[in-house]
């Protein structure tokens, strides 16, 4: 395996790594870190697998170690060609620190996706699951699309989900157009028909999650090394009132 060069911008250490044919973005723990903050990425994005979300392969380095290493397989290569790749934030053309909101990509995905009806069962998928994890980092640059050509663009697979048991109560990406930020199982109920999935089939795409994911977590946790009282800090992202009404819904 073969670092590359790194430092590609944001808060935490980054570098890109190659193993045969495939590139990985390895993200590092920090010296800073008070929480196993990599592995449970790994851990998240296993479970949205679990969920049916499109996610990229994952791997977690030095797992023995106090700064364990994930490897997330970039999703914008095709062996050595690039695949041309846009977040939501430059698709919807925001700027500044103007925020956006889950259905201004669904009318992006209208125009421009080369499937828009599954980009729409995907996207809405993804907005349950960033609930029922307490994601904190659903920000507009977390959302991307990659190229397929002919114009067309399609929802790159999922990246960057963070549980934040304690941290912002609220949503990056409003549900609404112009509307609030609150982590509401409720409120995305009754955004279903803007992301044009019947109600039923929401309601069963929500209970399905929950029940996921509160069977899940504890395991996969465990499986990168997150047990007893780090587990237990982690708990009420993963249980708590938003879980107990989409079980129930
Ligand atoms: N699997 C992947 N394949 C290709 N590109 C990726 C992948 N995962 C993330 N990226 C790109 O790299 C950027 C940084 O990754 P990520 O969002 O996971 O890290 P971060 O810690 O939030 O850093 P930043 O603050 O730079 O967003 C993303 O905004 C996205 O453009
Ligand atoms: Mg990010």
């Amino acid at each position: 395996m073969q670092a590359l060069a790194g430092g590609s911008g944001g808060a935490r250490p980054k570098a890109n790594v190659r193993d045969g044919d495939a590139l990985w973005l390895a993200k590092f723990t920090s010296v800073h870190d008070q929480q196993p903050i990599e592995r449970v990425e790994v851990a998240t994005l296993r479970l949205a697998a679990a969920c049916g979300i499109r996610t990229p392969a994952t791997r977690l380095e030095l797992a023995d170690t106090p700064f364990p290493v994930a490897l997330i397989q970039r999703f914008d290569r095709r062996g050595a060609t690039r695949i041309p790749y846009i977040s939501a934030r430059t698709a919807l053309g925001k700027t500044g620190a103007e925020l956006g909101s889950y259905t201004e990509i669904v009318d992006f995905m209208r125009s421009y996706s080369s499937d828009p009806m599954a980009d729409f069962r995907e996207l809405y998928q993804r907005l349950i699951f960033t609930i029922l994890v307490s994601n904190k980092d659903d920000q507009l640059k977390n959302h991307g699309f990659l190229y397929v050509g002919s114009g067309r663009w399609r929802l790159s697979p999922v990246f960057d989900v963070n549980p934040a048991p304690d941290r912002n109560p609220h949503l990056e990406t409003a549900i609404l157009e112009g509307g609030a930020h609150d982590r509401s199982i409720n409120l995305v109920l009754e955004a279903c028909e803007f992301f044009e999935i019947p109600e039923p089939e929401a309601r069963e795409m929500i209970r399905t999650t929950a029940q996921r994911i509160s069977e899940g977590w504890r395991e996969a946790l465990r499986q990168v090394g997150v047990s007893g009282a780090l587990a237990r800090d982690y708990e009420p992202a993963f249980v708590n009132d938003q879980t107990a009404t989409a079980l129930e819904i």
